[in-house]
């Protein structure tokens, strides 16, 4: 059976972009035809400046909301990263097969970094490191598939070139994953800025819809969206970011083409109003079940507990034989 792992990182409130690029495929396709894991990494939060509480709050928040967007612990491996070890066990071996110079290559080390320092902070090692533990996370489960939103392949790409380095190296270890996304909305564009991705860490902004928005918020929202010079609906990201992005959400929310639904606008202002009520639409059974789930934090931590337990058999022969392989003496 395919095996599926992905994870979502606690460092800010979910984005309509987490359950559009990531989350909602994850409910509705993968944990129905794969063996899948799911993974709320709470270490790959402390790569930026972070105040532990509230990484504490927000990681129980992103498990709930996993849960509220209809992942099902009888069906898929719901868990948090930092509770299983094997993780950070097999980060320090790939990072003996990782080299510098790829580490200071990824996009978004070079963006965060760059914004860190901007800001007159300092750059945390463990940022340059980051994609070596996002490479573990996948390959400790010997997974085939990772389900992601496009700003995410490229780690994806130094998780696949780190398994087939230490398979040449050291004998055949890991599987080699690829990544999969979604047909529509891989990246969801930040409503005031469409040219910049909708990013939870960044500071709270009109143009990012969280989740958890109230109705009146998102329509709010989405109606000030920034859209282009020129009245015509066309999608063209180049040359019409704006709309193109809300023809993005609309499609995805509907099971819609994004090029054909084009055709049925004539003006920003209806556009706007459908993907609102759309999007209203689409949240609404994910906020209800949340607040089911907040009145029963003992259920949600249950199934975290259980989680953990059944990764942590998985990953540890592979983190065993990874040990073995490299040169390591058996304890
Ligand atoms: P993170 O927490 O930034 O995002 C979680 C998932 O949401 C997707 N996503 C988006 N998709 C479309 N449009 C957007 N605006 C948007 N914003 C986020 C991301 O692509 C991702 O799929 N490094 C990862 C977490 C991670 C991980 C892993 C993922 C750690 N280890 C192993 C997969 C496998 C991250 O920061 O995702």
């Amino acid at each position: 059976m395919t095996r599926v792992f992905s994870g979502i990182k606690p460092t800010g409130h979910l984005t309509l972009g987490n359950y559009l690029g990531a989350m909602r495929r994850w409910a509705e396709v993968d944990q129905h035809r794969a063996d899948a894991l799911f993974c709320v990494v709470d270490l790959h939060a402390l790569t930026v400046d972070h105040d532990p509480a509230r990484v504490r709050r927000l990681s129980r928040q992103a498990a709930t909301l996993l849960l509220a967007s209809g992942l099902d612990p009888e069906l898929c491996t719901l868990f948090v990263q930092s509770h299983v070890d094997e993780h950070t066990r097999l980060s320090y071996l790939l990072e003996c097969v990782a080299a510098d110079g790829e580490m200071r290559r990824m996009i978004q080390y070079k963006e965060k970094a760059a914004r860190e320092q901007g800001r007159g902070g300092s750059v945390r090692l463990s940022l340059l490191t980051y994609p070596v533990l996002m490479a573990a996370d996948i390959l400790v489960y010997g997974t085939d598939e990772v389900p992601v939103g496009d700003d995410q392949r490229q780690h994806v790409e130094l998780a696949r070139d780190l398994a087939v380095r230490f398979n040449q190296r050291y004998g055949h270890t890991f599987v080699v994953p690829r990544a999969t996304r979604p047909e529509v909305a891989a990246r969801v564009m930040n409503l005031q800025d469409p040219t910049s991705k909708m990013g939870k860490s960044d500071d709270m902004g009109p143009g990012i819809v969280y989740l958890l928005d109230e109705p009146d918020v998102v329509r709010k929202k989405i109606m000030r969206a920034v859209t282009d010079s020129g009245s015509d609906v066309v999608h063209d990201r180049e040359a019409r970011p704006g709309v193109t992005n809300l023809l993005e959400i609309l499609a995805a929310c509907e099971g819609a083409d994004p090029e054909k639904l084009s055709g049925a606008y004539t003006s920003y202002g209806a556009l706007k109003k459908d993907t609102a009520e759309a999007v209203v639409e689409l949240l609404r059974p994910v906020q209800e079940r949340h607040k089911e789930l907040c009145a029963d934090a003992a259920h949600v931590e249950k199934v975290l507990r259980a989680g953990a337990g059944r990764a942590r058999e998985m990953a540890k022969p592979m983190v065993d034989a990874a040990y073995r392989a490299i040169g390591l003496l058996p304890a």
